[in-house]
């Protein structure tokens, strides 16, 4: 059983995803979202606190990175006489018998006895995939990352011809056929142009290498002394000095403080460079603290003298501007021009480091080192941002629709103590009326740290502690960590150890054990297939023969910390990499996939302990390439400062770019006690990020919101409560989300600004565009903002008109006012009645916010489900599409609701169980933003006139600034789920 393809028919429905992509992709008329329409603007009086860094390995401290960066430094001394020693054996070159693909020998001249294999395929949607692996080796290459991160085997093309000629061999393609892919023999490079010009060039700087296995006394050419060699063998020494350095770095043992990395494999690294022409800025390769746009790393000025690392880790009080690894790791780039945007994916699961250099001002040079794994690298051709992210989703999956309750607001800190700990917060929760759908248990909860074991002495009903929380619609979520207390009391720790699905030490025989939270403990192999469906029973409720949850409920669910995993008497907090894992694979190999299949089996369990199944929610620390299927994510362990508060809206927006995109920070910061005007700053974010979570560190003062004086508490309360009346907003745009891969939370290239010293624009919209920096400075609207001209405040309803080539405006933003902003062109479904959970608004009736664009046109749209079952998949939904457009003879408006995939004649039936269930839900209240005159009427189509007011703007012209005219439109009583048309004459 491939672990994958269970998991692929339960998260990523791909016919059902491919149906409703269609049907997206034809109501393209329809923005792509209505949260599209919003963009929300935070600014921050800068602070700096000092933060610690720990002990992890710097490049130079890594064996393989040093080895990668002595390549690449040994090429830039010898300039113009470096050439790549790989190149392709024009003789062995086969292509499929379909034409989409072929293989070809490579060969090293400085190894001539040892044979590589290129495999280059492209696939359906023009993405180029090319793998390369070590033929007929002493060993085998790690080649199982596309196994645990891609959704699928992607399809191939059959539309593509290969011309061989005498240096290369190359294919055209496309729709405009204006893409060629050329693969030149002699040295081996890959070249994708786009319109003859060239976007992606791979191993253009001759930094492949690809370490062949060895034994540690034969066959290495590297010598001291050329004594007793011909000439040839000199020639070769020589040669191979001058590509691989004169001697052997940390081939087969290396130190790291006090540990020994024994390195029974000895060197298996992987070099590559990857240059993007025409490309001045790359992003992605979460998880860093540090800009969106990634600052250089080589090169005259670099701005950090570290490359970015990619190895999942535990890192204490981490730096807020760092090229440190964090928990996650996604080897994802997108490059991106103001023509054109390309990415890349190297799907490899060990520690990789990369370099970011800017040759020119408009192109980007990349390098990257891994420590072991197969070449397997896709080419995404873009052109535009939005096809990346299709072409990426398309292979690692999108976030699946969470259920609508996760969306809301979530309460956490290490620890709630008790259950009456966790009643009483509840209580004052609801004593100020405070919104919040979910509270969290940290660790303390567990007996001695045994995750699933209830502290009976702090917790003695578990059951009835969950039901006074469900009793509102509210949800549990609790910790379980990876490390199992190796304890003889310990049921779920003695199931592992007698399915021997335990991870093992070098020796591979005898189990792993390393210290964590629980003491001495030991961590489950996932890679093993038999934990699978034991680990998915532990979840049941109910009694079965082996051990399970009997004293959890369905309103709980799951948070996976410590995954990467951390171990604190590890190397660098983590487990030995030359630990074994299910295959014989050693750690290193697979590292950074490590975190993914936990959350995965966990989640199928939540879906199979209740009937019918619900959505499940795990939250994940740790992450790699299509983790975005199992979890939400978080930013770990952050500060209370600014810049962790300001950086971490870069981390959400980053990791998003890489397919994270139910991501956030903790809200107030981890450590620290922040002040109330910072916290206050801090709930701004948490309102307007995809996951909306408070946490603190155990030391910390408690800072549940209603603790706060007046009037920080009532602020806290209304952006709350601002966050629960978006919803809809947010539910759509996730639901757009697992349609298309594109994130929920996405930046915009008009950019609005508040004086202010140091200022962070988030921007929730569909006008993506990478050449917006999120600069800690001063922000003016300098990109173009000629497709959407106008923006309205959300609350006071100014009009702000951008001109072509930008503008700077100020938008006023004091402690009590969220600068939210919305799109002129765009139409927004709110639910404005204040709960004290999400599922409580279940039939809460509709506000439409209609904000006109100059042409007197909107448009938008509302996805509505069960918001927690799987009914959806069956057709179950209401999926609405609104338009606002002048009526006849280009006067006045006429104001639609039109059911979204009927309109565009997919199958769908509107009297779904759901829709039914939703009959009486109605819409209360029509807002339009910037009509041109006051209406003479507004009616019903055909129909009654309705009751009406109307308050003329100050911005009388389309040129001019002032408060926009707003016709509020009350209690129409038009159903949210019926089609009608309201017409408004001027
Ligand atoms: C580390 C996590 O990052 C943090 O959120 C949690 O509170 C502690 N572990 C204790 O579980």
């Amino acid at each position: 059983m491939i672990l994958n393809d269970t998991n692929g028919k339960r998260f990523v429905n791909n016919d059902i995803l491919q149906r409703k992509r269609k049907v997206h992709e034809s109501a393209m008329k329809v923005p792509t979202s209505s949260i599209a329409s919003t963009l929300f603007l935070l600014s921050f009086a800068s602070s700096s606190l000092a933060v610690k860094s720990s002990d992890f390995k710097t490049c130079s401290q890594s064996g393989f990175c040093r080895r990668g960066r002595a390549l690449a430094e040994r090429a830039k001394v010898a300039g113009e006489a470096w050439h790549s020693p790989y190149s392709v054996e024009p003789s062995s070159l086969s292509i499929s018998s379909t034409e989409s693909s072929f293989t070809a020998n490579i060969k090293s001249s400085l190894y001539p006895s040892i044979n590589f294999g290129l495999d280059v395929r492209i696939q359906d949607d023009g993405v180029v995939r090319v793998r390369m692996d070590e033929l007929d080796s002493l060993r085998k290459r790690y080649d199982e990352a596309a196994r645990w991160a891609l959704i699928a085997e992607p399809r191939i093309s059959q539309n593509i011809k290969w011309t061989v000629g005498k240096k290369d061999v190359r294919a055209v393609y496309g729709d405009k056929k204006d893409i060629e892919v050329a693969i030149e023999f002699q040295p081996l490079r890959v070249v994708l142009r786009r319109s003859g010009k060239e976007q992606v060039v791979v191993n253009g700087r001759g930094l492949l290498h690809m370490e062949h296995f060895r034994t540690q006394e034969s066959e290495n050419p590297v010598v001291a002394s050329e004594e007793g060699l011909d000439e040839q063998e000199v020639m070769q020494v020589k040669s191979t000095a001058w590509f691989e350095g004169e001697s052997e770095d940390a081939y087969w043992e290396e130190t790291f403080s006090s540990w020994t990395d024994s390195k029974p494999k000895g060197p298996e690294s992987l070099s590559i460079d990857i240059t993007f022409p025409n490309h001045g800025h790359v992003y992605g390769i979460p998880q860093h603290a540090t800009s969106l746009s990634l600052p250089t790393t080589q090169g005259e000025n670099a701005f950090f003298s570290e490359p970015y690392r990619l190895y999942n880790a535990d890192v204490f009080e981490y730096i807020a501007s760092s090229t440190m690894s964090l928990y996650g790791s996604i080897p994802v780039m997108h490059a991106q021009s103001a023509e054109s945007t390309v990415g890349v994916f190297h799907l490899v699961g060990s520690e990789m480091w990369i370099d970011v250099a800017h040759p020119a001002d408009k192109s980007t040079q990349t390098h990257w080192v891994s420590e072991s794994g197969i070449l397997d690298l896709f080419i995404l051709p873009g052109p535009t941002p939005a096809d990346v992210f299709a072409q990426y989703t398309r292979l690692t999956g999108t976030v699946p629709l969470p259920a609508e309750w996760a969306l809301g607001y979530h309460q956490s800190r290490w620890n709630y103590v008790s259950s009456d700990d966790v009643r009483g917060v509840q209580k004052r929760f609801d004593e100020e009326d405070i919104p919040v759908d979910v509270f969290w248990l940290d660790i303390e909860y567990a007996e001695e740290h045994k995750y699933f074991i209830w502290d009976k002495k702090t917790f003695p009903d578990p059951v009835e502690m969950t039901n006074d929380v469900a009793a509102t619609g509210r949800k549990m979520v609790v910790i379980i960590d990876p490390h199992l207390k190796r304890s003889d009391n310990y049921p779920v720790y003695q199931q592992a150890k007698e399915l021997d699905v335990l991870v093992k030490t070098k020796d591979g025989q005898s189990e792993f054990e390393g210290w964590c939270w629980s003491g001495s403990s030991s961590w489950v192999d996932f890679f093993n297939p038999n934990s699978w469906d034991w680990w998915k029973s532990l979840f049941k409720t109910t009694e079965s023969d082996k051990w399970s949850w009997t004293d959890s409920t369905d309103d709980i669910y799951i948070w996976h910390d410590m995954n990467e995993p951390a171990i604190f008497s590890g190397p660098e907090i983590t487990m030995p990499k030359d630990s074994i894992h299910y295959g014989g694979w050693e750690h290193r190999d697979l590292h950074n996939i490590n975190g993914m299949i936990m959350p995965n089996v966990t989640g199928q369990g939540l879906i199979a302990r209740s009937d019918p199944p619900k959505r499940p929610f795990v939250l994940i620390r740790s992450f790699y390439a299509g983790s975005q299927r199992f979890g939400a994510m978080w930013t770990g362990d952050n500060l209370g400062t600014w810049e962790h508060m300001t950086v971490g809206i870069k981390m959400v927006l980053a990791n998003s770019i890489a397919g994270m995109s139910f991501a956030g920070s903790d809200v107030g910061g981890f450590f620290g006690n922040p002040e109330p005007e910072m916290l206050v700053r801090w709930y701004h974010v948490g309102a307007f990020s995809p996951f909306f979570r408070a946490h603190a560190h155990l030391d910390t003062k408690r800072r549940e919101p209603y603790l706060l004086d007046e009037p920080y508490k009532s602020i806290i309360k209304d952006i709350l409560r601002l966050r629960y009346s978006m919803l809809p907003i947010w539910y759509t745009a996730f639901h757009e989300s697992s349609i298309t891969g594109l994130p929920v939370l996405r930046y915009v290239h008009a950019s609005v600004a508040k004086s202010s010293p140091l200022t962070t624009k988030v921007a929730l919209g569909h006008n993506m565009s990478f050449s917006l920096k999120i600069p800690q400075a001063l922000p003016s609207m300098t990109s173009s903002t000629l497709e959407d001209p106008v923006y309205y405040d959300y609350f006071s309803h100014q009009a702000y008109r951008g001109t072509a080539k930008g503008k700077t405006i100020t938008v006023p933003a004091a402690l009590h006012q969220v600068p939210l902003l919305i799109r002129g062109g765009s139409i927004l479904a709110t639910r404005e009645r204040p709960r004290r959970s999400s599922p409580l608004m279940k039939h809460d009736p509709f506000t439409l916010r209609i904000a006109l664009d100059n042409q007197s046109g909107a448009r938008g749209e509302l996805y509505i489900d069960d918001g927690t079952t799987f009914a959806h998949e069956q057709g179950n939904y209401v999926w609405r599409a609104f338009l606002a457009e002048k009526g006849r003879k280009g006067k006045g408006l006429r104001i639609t609701s039109r059911d979204l995939p009927a309109a565009v004649g997919n199958e769908f039936d509107p009297k779904n169980e759901y829709a039914r269930s939703v009959k009486g839900v109605r819409v209360e209240k029509v807002v339009v933003l910037g009509l041109a005159g006051k209406p003479t009427n507004v009616t019903l189509e055909g129909g009654e006139e309705l009751v009406w007011n109307f308050v003329p703007g100050t911005a009388a012209t389309e040129k001019k600034e002032g408060t926009a005219s707003v016709l509020t439109i009350k209690d129409p009583r038009l159903g949210i789920a019926d089609d009608w048309a309201i017409v408004v004459k001027t």
